[in-house]
């Protein structure tokens, strides 16, 4: 069970350094926790986490090792700051930010190349739900990942992300079992999870972890979602 925490543009270097001493003092033993701040606070989770075995990924990362590309990282970088890993796609950054397939599988392809690894985020919309899409978008927005070792999905339905609204655990399933029909990785579930929901999604067949975003704000709360992971 994976258990990561998208932190989205929250947490400066200064509340980074105080949730990582916090969390490195918990006993998570059994599943595999990352954390992945905005990329101003990420040398620090770095080194407070150092020696743990709490890893740490940016939220994006870019497909060239360097250009004049400005505002963007790169996988070398992020290697030379001891970062573990990226988050690709995301949906708010494919709503805000233009993203689209074709540069969400650049990011992954090159990211893994270089020797990260990488969280991949699919997801539909409530409108593409209700016109009976899902599956249409999943098999899009997958169809460009390769399999690799290093590389998860994160099933993230946009409805229900920050919106109190979470898939029901049926939903999930059924969407995660689909993902996997179509590249053979683990897949998060991401979108409203809390300490009350988590057991409950999280003990379903396909669901191989979670992908936790306002809730992993606050170490209490994230805590008691990496405590709700079945161990293996
Ligand atoms: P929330 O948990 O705040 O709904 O966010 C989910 C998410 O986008 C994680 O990447």
């Amino acid at each position: 069970m994976l258990i990561a925490a998208n932190w989205k543009m929250y947490n400066g270097p200064a509340a980074t350094a105080e949730f990582c001493l916090g969390l490195r003092e918990q006993e998570l033993d059994g599943v595999d926790v990352v954390v992945c701040p905005p990329f101003v606070s990420l040398a620090v989770a770095v080194q407070l986490l150092a020696g743990t075995e709490i890893a740490v990924a940016a939220q994006n990362v870019h497909w060239e090792d360097e250009g004049a590309f400005t505002g963007e990282i790169s996988a070398p970088m992020l290697l030379e700051l001891g970062v573990y890993g990226a988050i690709v796609g995301h949906s708010e950054r494919r709503q805000h930010f233009g993203e689209t397939d074709e540069s969400v599988a650049r990011r992954a392809h090159r990211a893994l190349e270089a020797g990260l690894f990488v969280i991949a985020c699919v997801g539909e919309t409530e409108q593409e739900r209700e016109r009976g899409e899902t599956e249409d978008v999943l098999r899009r927005q997958v169809s460009v990942l390769e399999a690799d070792d290093n590389l998860v999905v994160a099933y993230e339905p946009v409805w229900a992300i920050g919106t109190g609204k979470t898939a029901t655990p049926e939903i999930a399933q059924e969407a995660h079992a689909f993902v996997k029909t179509l590249l053979d990785v683990p897949v998060l579930y991401g979108g409203s999870v809390k300490p009350d929901n988590a057991d409950e999604l999280l003990a379903q067949q396909d669901v191989d972890g979670a992908l936790v975003g306002g809730a992993s704000l606050d170490l209490e709360s994230f805590t008691s979602i990496c405590r709700a992971a079945p161990r293996s």
